[in-house]
C-alpha cells in the first residue's frame, strides 16, 4: 500500500518509489500540508511549522491562535481567514461566496478510478496505484468536496483531482474549482515553464519566484502555443542531473491556470486547474462537477529525471490504444509539398517516391474537401473535392494501399468556414454571442462543441469518412483560438460554462471516434503544437509538434517539449530548404538527425529531390528503422541545451542499457574554438560499449565520467554528428 494513515496523529503519508507526501488533519477539521520530498520511512513531526500568533491575521475559531492564513493547506477556501488565493470558491443562492469545508471522512483503496468524461492517467492492474479519497463537507449548504490522491507506487508520481457534489437543497454556483494546491514552507525556488508562440512552441523559461502571485495561464480556449499546462518549482541549485524539482502537469486541453503565490511569510502556494477567468458552473442539487487531473512528479535527481518519469507515465499510462506500444510508421505529408494545389496523380507521384525510399504512410493534408482551394472556405463541408480527387477518398486510398503504403487523412472537425454550406444551414452552430460580431481567425469560426447536436454531427461526419475509405491514420487539426465564447443553446446563467463544456464535448467526440476506430492512428495538431498537452495525448498518442520544420528552430522546440512529453509523441519531419517558415538552408543530414530524434516523417516534394538526395533519404530511413525502437521506447537524456549555447546534445538509452544513440548539433562555426567533450548519461557504468563502426570498446563509466570527444573536423554552420553504442 502506498498510502498510510496514522490514526493517533491523524497523519496521511503517501509513499511512492522515492517520494513521501505528508499531511495531517489539523484541529480535526483542516488538512494541513507537512512535507513533500525524498521518501521518509515514517514521519514524527521534526520539521513541522509551529503555530505562532501573527498580528493582522484572523482566527476562524474563537479562543484559538491559529489562522488559516498561516496554515499550509491541501485545499484552501476563501473568506474565513486565509487571504491568499483560494483553491475554490462557491457562490450561494443568497449571493455570499463564503464556504467552510471541513474534514468528514476518508477511504484508502487499491487501484485508481476513471474520471467521468475526462482524460486522465490510468492503471492496468490494481496494484499499480493506491487511492486516497477525502470527503470535505460544508454542512450549512450540503456541499461535499472529494479530494482524490493517487500514488503510482513504482514511480514518483502522485495525481490529484477534485469532485464537487451538491448534496444540499440550494443551487450553487462554482466560481473557481482548481484541481490541486500545495503550500510549500519557503520561497527558495525557481519557476520553470514552457511559454512560446506559433512556430516557436515550448521555450524553457526559468526564473526565481518572487513575492506576490505569478500566473501561467491560457484564456484562448486551448492549452495553446503561448503557454503549456505545465510548471515546475526547482531549488536554485537544481540542474538536469541533480537537485529537487516538483513538476505539475495538467491533463486538460482548454483554459488553464497555474499559479505560484509567495505570501508575506515567504511561504509558496502552488495551485493548478481550470482557469477561473470567465468561468462559472451552476451546480444544482444532486449534481456533481469533476475537475481534471494534475500529475505531480517530484525528483531529487534533477529535471532530467522528472522528465523521464513523465515520459514513462505518459507513454504507458496516459496514451492508450492499439498503437501505444507499437513502433510508429514513418510518414510523408503533402502539406509543405503542395499546400492546396494537388490532384490525385501528383499525390500518387509523391507517394511512389516515398515508397521507394522506405516511407510507410502517406498523409493527405488540408485541401481535399468541399471547394477548399485555399484557407478561406469549406470547413464543415466534409465531402470530397471531386475536381482534385475524381475517384474519391476511397479511390485514392486504394491506390496508395496498392503501392504498399498506409493512407492517412487530415481533418479540422472543430471548425466552420463562413463560406461553407454548413454555415448557410446552421449559422448558430458556431461559438458566438447575440448581436455581436463573430471574430474570424484564419477565415474560420469555432463550432460550438458545448452542443450535443453539433458533437453528434461531427461524430457522424468523421465516422462516415473513416468507415467508407481505408484510412489508417488521422491528423486532427485545430487552427484558431476562441473568441466570443458563448452558446446559442445555453441559458444566460450558464454562458460562462461554454469553454469547459466545449472541452467535455471534444473529449466525448474523441472518446467515441477512437473507440469506434481502434486501429486508426491519431495525431493531434493545432497549428502545430498549440494543443500539445496531456489531455490530447490520452486520445491521440502523437502530436504534430510545431508548424516550424526548420531543423535549427526544432532543436529548441523539441528540447523544450521533452521537458514533459516523450519522444514517441513528438512528430518531427524533414522538410525542404530553404525552409518555408524561417527560410534557412541546412543540410539534409542535419535535418535528418533532428527529425530522427522524434517520431520521424517527411514533409516535402520528394519528386523534386536529386537522385543523390533520394539516396540519402533512403539511407536515413533505413537507419531510423534500425534505431526506431530505441528512440520511441528508450529513455531520453538531455546533455547540452540549445537555450544555453551554440550546441545541443541529447541521447536515447534502451531499457536494458545495452544500446544507446547520441545526437550532437552545433549551430554556428567558431574559429579556434575550444576542443569539446560531452559526458554521456543513462549508461550502465559496469557495461562495456562499442561505437558502431569502431573497434575500441569503452566502459559505461568512462563514457559518462570522462566523456566522448566532439569531432574537431566539423566544418561550417549547422553541423551534426551521431554516435551509436552497443554493449559488447
Ligand atoms: C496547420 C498544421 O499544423 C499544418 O501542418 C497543416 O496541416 C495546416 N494546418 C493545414 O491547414
Amino acid at each position: 500500500m502506498g498510502i498510510h494513515y496514522d490514526l493517533t496523529n491523524q497523519i496521511f503519508h503517501l509513499q511512492s518509489k522515492n517520494t513521501s507526501y505528508i499531511f495531517q488533519l489539523f484541529e480535526s477539521k483542516y488538512l494541513k500540508h507537512l512535507y513533500w520530498g525524498k521518501k521518509l520511512r515514517h514521519y514524527a513531526g521534526s520539521g513541522k511549522l509551529q503555530i505562532v500568533k501573527r498580528t493582522f491575521t484572523s482566527n476562524p475559531e474563537q479562543g484559538k491562535d491559529y489562522s488559516l492564513d498561516t496554515l499550509p493547506q491541501e485545499y484552501p477556501c476563501y473568506g474565513t481567514s486565509d487571504f491568499r488565493n483560494p483553491a475554490y470558491q462557491i457562490q450561494l443562492e443568497n449571493g455570499s461566496t463564503i464556504t467552510d469545508l471541513r474534514y468528514y471522512s476518508h477511504r484508502i483503496f487499491s487501484g485508481k478510478k476513471k474520471l467521468e468524461g475526462l482524460p486522465a492517467t490510468y492503471i492496468e492492474n490494481e496494484n499499480e496505484a493506491t487511492t486516497l479519497e477525502i470527503d470535505l463537507i460544508d454542512s450549512l449548504i450540503g456541499l461535499k468536496v472529494i479530494l482524490t490522491y493517487c500514488v503510482y507506487e513504482r514511480q514518483n508520481v502522485i495525481t490529484r483531482s477534485v469532485r464537487f457534489q451538491n448534496e444540499g437543497k440550494q443551487k450553487l454556483c462554482i466560481l473557481r474549482a482548481l484541481s490541486m494546491n500545495v503550500d510549500f514552507q519557503d520561497d527558495n525556488y525557481d519557476l520553470i515553464h514552457l511559454p512560446g508562440a506559433w512556430a516557436r512552441e515550448r521555450d524553457i523559461v526559468r526564473y526565481p519566484i518572487k513575492l506576490g502571485a505569478q500566473l501561467i495561464e491560457s484564456r484562448r480556449g486551448a492549452s495553446s502555443h503561448q503557454q503549456n499546462p505545465f510548471i515546475a518549482l526547482s531549488r536554485k541549485e537544481t540542474n538536469e542531473d541533480h537537485g529537487d524539482v516538483y513538476g505539475f502537469s495538467f491533463v486538460y486541453s482548454g483554459n488553464f491556470l497555474a499559479q505560484v503565490e509567495v505570501d508575506q511569510f515567504r511561504t509558496t502556494r502552488v495551485s493548478m486547474g481550470i482557469n477561473p477567468f470567465d468561468f462559472t458552473w451552476k451546480l444544482h442539487p444532486n449534481e456533481a462537477f469533476q475537475c481534471p487531473e494534475v500529475v505531480m512528479v517530484y525528483s531529487s535527481e534533477g529535471i532530467g529525471d522528472m522528465s523521464r518519469t513523465y515520459h514513462s507515465l505518459y507513454r504507458k499510462r496516459l496514451a492508450r490504444g492499439y498503437h501505444r506500444d507499437k513502433e510508429r510508421p514513418i510518414l510523408i505529408n503533402n502539406w509543405e509539398a503542395t499546400y492546396f494545389k494537388f490532384n490525385e496523380d501528383k499525390l500518387l507521384d509523391i507517394a511512389k517516391a516515398a515508397k521507394n525510399v522506405g516511407i510507410e504512410l502517406f498523409v493527405l493534408d488540408d485541401g481535399w474537401f468541399g471547394k477548399r482551394d485555399n484557407a478561406k472556405t469549406s470547413l464543415g463541408d466534409w465531402y470530397v473535392h471531386k475536381k482534385k480527387l475524381p475517384n474519391g477518398l476511397d479511390g485514392l486510398a486504394k491506390r496508395i494501399h496498392g503501392i504498399g503504403m498506409k493512407f492517412g487523412l487530415w481533418f479540422e472537425p472543430e471548425m466552420i468556414s463562413v463560406k461553407s454550406e454548413l454555415y448557410l444551414k446552421h449559422p448558430d452552430w458556431c461559438l458566438h454571442v447575440p448581436n455581436r460580431n463573430r471574430t474570424e481567425g484564419r477565415n474560420q469560426l469555432v463550432l460550438d462543441l458545448s452542443r450535443k447536436d453539433v458533437c453528434d454531427e461531427i461524430i457522424s461526419m468523421v465516422s462516415n469518412i473513416l468507415a467508407n475509405a481505408p484510412i489508417d491514420y488521422v491528423k486532427w487539426d485545430m487552427n484558431r483560438h476562441m473568441t466570443e465564447i458563448g452558446s446559442a443553446k445555453l441559458p444566460p446563467e450558464c454562458q460562462r460554462e461554454t469553454a469547459h463544456r466545449y472541452m467535455l464535448g471534444l473529449y466525448g467526440i474523441l472518446e467515441e471516434i477512437t473507440t469506434k476506430f481502434p486501429r486508426v492512428l491519431f495525431e493531434s495538431c493545432s497549428g502545430g503544437g498549440g494543443r500539445f498537452d496531456p489531455g490530447m495525448l490520452y486520445y491521440m498518442p502523437q502530436t504534430w509538434t510545431s508548424d516550424n520544420t526548420d531543423a535549427i528552430s526544432r532543436l529548441k522546440i523539441q528540447y523544450g517539449t521533452s521537458i514533459v512529453y516523450p519522444a514517441i509523441s513528438i512528430g518531427s519531419h524533414v522538410s525542404a530548404v530553404p525552409n518555408h517558415q524561417v527560410h534557412r538552408t541546412t543540410s539534409l543530414e542535419l535535418r535528418g538527425h533532428v527529425a530522427q530524434s522524434g517520431n520521424l516523417g517527411y514533409e516535402l516534394d520528394l519528386t523534386k529531390l536529386s537522385t543523390a538526395e533520394m539516396e540519402k533519404v533512403k539511407a536515413q530511413i533505413k537507419f531510423y528503422k534500425e534505431i526506431r525502437f530505441l528512440i520511441q521506447f528508450g529513455s531520453f537524456h538531455r546533455i547540452l541545451s540549445p537555450f544555453e549555447g551554440n550546441e545541443t546534445a541529447w541521447m536515447f538509452v534502451s531499457e536494458n542499457q545495452s544500446e544507446a544513440i547520441v545526437f550532437y548539433y552545433r549551430i554556428l562555426a567558431e574559429p579556434n574554438s575550444p576542443l569539446k567533450k560531452i559526458l554521456l548519461k543513462g549508461l550502465n557504468p559496469k557495461k562495456e560499449y562499442q561505437i558502431t563502426g569502431a573497434l575500441n570498446s569503452y566502459g559505461g563509466d568512462e563514457l559518462m565520467y570522462s566523456g566522448v570527444a566532439v569531432p574537431s573536423n566539423l566544418r561550417g554552420d549547422f553541423q551534426s554528428f551521431i554516435w551509436r553504442f552497443r554493449e559488447i
